[in-house]
């Protein structure tokens, strides 16, 4: 009820009559719901082939295919997968006896969501800087997808850190064009997945990927507020807090844990329902652990979930044990619910490093 009650204000309040506010508030909270998170699938296909190639995996679109199958049929999958992120080619898919990859996902009680930015392209005038693209037609792109079922987008930033970057130039381009996503998601009734990533290549130390973090948090905030995005309708992916990885001084696991959820409460509106955080090419295992001790030490404090939309960290021991094998796709799948589960639990802060050697 009390739900109801505050998007009925606040439809009221932002008077856009065109917008489900209640609609998109529900799909948002039930992404970020109990010990459940998203799972990335939406690798852009030469990155999904960079991929297989490292591994002998032919580098078809047929493959590609067979590898998403593989994900989306892992049974019991929706026991920790809320949604799932698709990317353009698998959106428009099928299972091989022909059913749409986006009614798989729907009838396995997951959330189909798809990526919609057209990458991160290099800045005008800012060398060694990105600025994601993909605004142009965006608005009929997002009807497009909303008519193929899915529920939520996803736009990523790429911020690098470095001698003198990023740069305000690039950080704000890139905050103002995800909230210009995001507004145009919420029109079209998809709760926009907030993605600006402070990478990990470099040798900064924790403290400055904090510092960096914040300010680019601080001012995607901004824009989502000058854009007029209800923060109760999205859900924001941010980077942990993390040493470079050529840092010598590396951080350990509690460390980071309030690194980061100390940059969060500091940036992050407790309006926003909830925080899924991305891998960005952490272990399987690390991943979990970060993930795990922040929601042990924190949550019951916290204005928002802590969860993840891991890609490479929940995918990465499927795709290898897979290798493109037919034989190897029930072993594949129960590997990757392991990880799906070890995450669920990292949700509860209940992941052990035993449960690695434990089967689902
Ligand atoms: O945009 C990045 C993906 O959605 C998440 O991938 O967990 O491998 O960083 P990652």
């Amino acid at each position: 009820m009390v739900g109801q009650t505050a998007a009925k204000n606040l439809q009221l309040k932002m008077e856009q009559p065109k917008m489900n506010v209640q609609k998109l508030i529900d799909t948002a909270k039930t992404l970020v719901a109990s010990d459940k998170g998203l799972l990335a699938i939406d690798e852009s296909s030469p990155t999904c082939n960079k991929r297989f190639a490292k591994l002998g995996i032919p580098q078809t679109e047929e493959c590609r295919r067979v590898y998403r199958e593989l994900i989306i049929t892992t049974p019991s999958l929706c026991k920790f997968i809320s949604g799932v992120i698709l990317y353009d080619e698998t959106i428009r898919q099928q299972k091989k006896d022909g059913t749409p990859f986006v009614q798989v996902i729907t009838e396995a009680e997951i959330i189909p969501g798809i990526k919609v930015d057209i990458g991160a392209k290099d800045m005008a005038g800012h060398p060694g800087e990105t600025i994601t693209e993909g605004l142009d037609g965006l608005r009929d792109r997002l009807q497009e997808y909303a008519q193929m079922g899915a529920r939520f987008a996803k736009w990523r930033a790429v911020l690098t850190i470095n001698t003198n970057i990023p740069s305000v130039g690039s950080i704000e381009a890139n905050a103002q064009a995800l909230a210009r996503y995001a507004a145009l998601c919420q029109e079209a009734g998809l709760v926009p997945i907030v993605e600006p990533e402070v990478l990990m290549t470099g040798n900064h130390t924790l403290e400055q990927c904090g510092e960096v973090t914040a300010k680019v948090l601080q001012t995607v905030f901004q824009q989502l507020y000058t854009q007029r995005v209800m923060l109760e309708g999205m859900i924001l992916k941010p980077n942990m807090v993390l040493p470079g990885l050529a840092c010598p001084q590396q951080a350990t696991v509690e460390e980071v844990a309030d690194a980061t959820v100390q940059c969060l409460l500091r940036s992050v509106p407790a309006a926003v329902p909830g925080i899924a955080f991305l891998s960005g090419g952490q272990s399987g295992e690390l991943a979990s652990a970060h993930l795990n001790a922040m929601n042990l030490r924190f949550k019951a404090r916290l204005p928002w979930a802590l969860t993840f939309s891991f890609g490479r960290a929940i995918q990465q021991p499927a795709l290898e044990l897979w290798q493109g094998k037919e034989s190897n796709v029930s072993a594949a799948q129960q590997v990757l619910l392991h990880r799906a589960k070890c995450n669920g639990s990292a949700r509860q802060g209940e992941y052990k490093a035993e449960m690695e050697w434990t089967k689902v």
